[in-house]
């Protein structure tokens, strides 16, 4: 079987290797991969958006099965262009990929379903906004309506904050059209989980729970980015807690999506914030987490090829999904200064057997040597029967990798590690 994988970073190459454990796989091809990916798929030099390009490259490879991983494409419909070329896909169309795409389509599809989230309003106008934002409770998140590369959100913890991101949204249009609508909401207090999940649109298999580590700083601190470190399962997510969400969260989702005419086939995430009042829904993604993935596709114990098909065949509820009774923990190795101004172009080196833990997320082959090319450089990700030794290993692992203006976290799974010893 002939494999394309659209995307370039650590997310899809954690997908491509678990991809390569079935014996089916003949050829994988990723557009447009990344230097570290070129080691286990061929990286064919279209980009993720080029969506015209990705159709006929697959169209012309005779390719059997497609999976569409960031969410660029995904809003942009590559699902339905390829379905309409005949291209089987693992993916939503870009109807259900609205639900990450649009933040105001999902906070009022959560309201017109009661789906536990955030109280909130919607604005078009600065004023209006502003306006509000006079006698609106502090601390209080501004959210940009559209995609945003993961920036589009500001938690304020002052009045002047919140008018500043709302300023910078609509009136100097830092995002785009992304920010010419934008959604206040409740600031919301509890543990984070993330909980991705294989749907087919009725049937929901939860994966096992993760936690990431957004700030770039040890103790959360300082900016936001795409995710320092993971580790999985998450201890906050509780069996009790799980059958909750599944009850009140999970499957009123999808319903609800249906019930919309936006059948939504593919991995659906579920970032979580567990309140005192009950898990609530902090965001949706339309997608595979990055760097969830890289600690949960190591713990699937089923072959993804299988359960990938079967999400797109509709025949979830017949394809049996397992997890191992592990524990992972996956360690993001940065380039200093992200996520502002960074160098690149430095030779990374590790030894063989680390390379089989790394999942590269930025990098790129000069003379055949690797060299770092993005933000976020590679995870590495160790699984072991306790978090502590994950998280020990991950850290061994991560300092067997060298390169110029390294950069990581010390604390990854510091905060997990604590909620497990708590009784
Ligand atoms: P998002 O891009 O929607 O995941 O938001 C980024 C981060 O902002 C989340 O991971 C949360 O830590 C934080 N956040 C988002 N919405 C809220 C909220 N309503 N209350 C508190 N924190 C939030
Ligand atoms: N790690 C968060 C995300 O993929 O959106």
């Amino acid at each position: 079987m002939k494999i394309m994988v659209v995307g370039g970073g650590g997310r899809e190459h954690a997908i491509i290797r678990k991809l390569k454990e079935n014996p089916e796989v003949t050829e994988i091809f990723a557009l447009p991969g990344n230097g570290g990916i070129a080691a286990d798929a061929e990286c064919v030099n279209i980009g993720a958006k080029d969506i015209a390009g990705i159709v006929r490259f697959a169209c012309e490879k005779k390719i059997d099965y497609a999976v569409v991983a960031p969410d660029d494409p995904l809003a942009l419909g590559c699902v339905d262009e390829l379905e309409t070329a005949g291209i089987p896909c693992f993916g939503p169309r870009k109807n259900a990929a609205e639900i990450e795409s649009s933040k105001v389509f999902a906070k009022n599809l959560m309201k017109k379903y009661g789906i536990p989230t955030a109280d909130y309003q919607v604005f078009e106008n600065a004023e209006a906004a502003l306006d509000y934002l006079k006698t609106a409770p502090i601390p209080i998140v501004v959210k940009a309506d559209g995609l945003a590369l993961g920036k589009g959100v500001v938690v304020a913890m002052t009045r002047e904050e919140a008018e500043t991101a709302v300023r910078e949204a609509m009136e100097d249009r830092k995002f785009g059209d992304s920010g010419s609508r934008i959604v206040i909401e409740e600031y919301l207090e509890g543990p984070e989980v993330s909980v991705l999940s294989f749907t087919d649109g009725t049937t929901l298999v939860p994966m096992v729970s993760s936690m990431d580590h957004k700030r770039a700083g040890d103790g959360d601190t300082g900016l936001n980015t795409g995710g320092m470190g993971t580790v999985a399962p998450n201890p906050y997510y509780t069996e009790e807690i799980a059958g909750q969400c599944m009850e009140t969260i999970f499957l009123p989702t999808i319903r609800a999506m249906k019930a919309e005419g936006r059948e939504f086939r593919g991995c659906l995430y579920f970032g979580l914030m567990l309140t005192k009042n009950g898990p609530k829904v902090i965001e949706y993604n339309c997608r595979f987490g990055d760097p969830e993935t890289q600690v949960v596709l190591p713990l699937l114990e089923t072959d993804l090829l299988t359960v990938m098909r079967a999400v797109t065949d509709g025949t979830l509820a017949d394809c049996p999904v397992r997890f191992r009774k592990a524990h992972a923990c996956c360690l993001v190795l940065a380039s200093a200064g992200y996520p502002a101004h960074y160098e690149k172009g430095y030779e990374i080196r590790m030894p063989a057997e680390t390379l089989k833990h790394v999942y590269v997320a930025g990098a790129a082959l000069k003379d055949g040597r690797l060299i770092t090319g993005g933000g976020r450089v590679l995870g590495v990700t160790a699984v072991a029967d306790s978090l502590e030794n994950a998280i020990a290993e991950a850290y061994a692992l991560g300092d067997t990798v060298t390169f110029d203006n390294k950069y990581f976290r010390h604390d990854i799974g510091q905060r997990a590690l604590q909620a497990l010893r708590r009784p």
